[in-house]
């Protein structure tokens, strides 16, 4: 590598300068990828739906306020700060009372809505 040339910027990717930038509920926005994976950034409020994802586990990384995933057979909470791993084929369904800012890890590709698809599905690989 030759040292005499321009550098990339590196630049970190800032969570408070991206949730900045949009205000839609339960809309994910990509703000990076790993390998075949996307970091997605999501504001939510309010009751999603229940829905599952066949193919892939799916993780809840809570950046603000307080989240709870109700399960078939009980529920998980989760404060700022502290993370869950949905596991593949598991129903879920998130709610949060108030505004609730978060992480999702999941492969690209992965619909919000798993197979149950309908008007609360979002579109995919939207970045920001
Ligand atoms: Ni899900």
């Amino acid at each position: 590598m030759q040292t005499n040339e321009p550098q990339t910027p590196y630049i970190p990717i800032n969570f408070a300068e991206k949730f900045e930038l949009f205000s839609e509920r339960w809309l994910p926005k990509v703000i990076a990828e790993l390998n075949d994976y996307q970091f997605k950034l999501a504001r939510i409020e309010g009751e999603f739906i229940w829905h599952d994802h066949p193919d892939t586990d799916e993780a809840f990384l809570v950046i603000e306020g307080n989240l709870r995933i109700d399960f078939r057979d009980g529920c998980v909470h989760l404060a700022a700060g502290e993370m869950f791993v949905v596991p593949r084929g598991v129903e879920h369904e998130p709610v949060a009372e108030k505004e609730v800012k978060l992480m999702l890890i999941e492969p690209r590709g992965v619909t919000n809505t798993g197979r149950v698809g309908g008007e609360r599905t979002a579109r995919n690989d939207v970045w920001i």
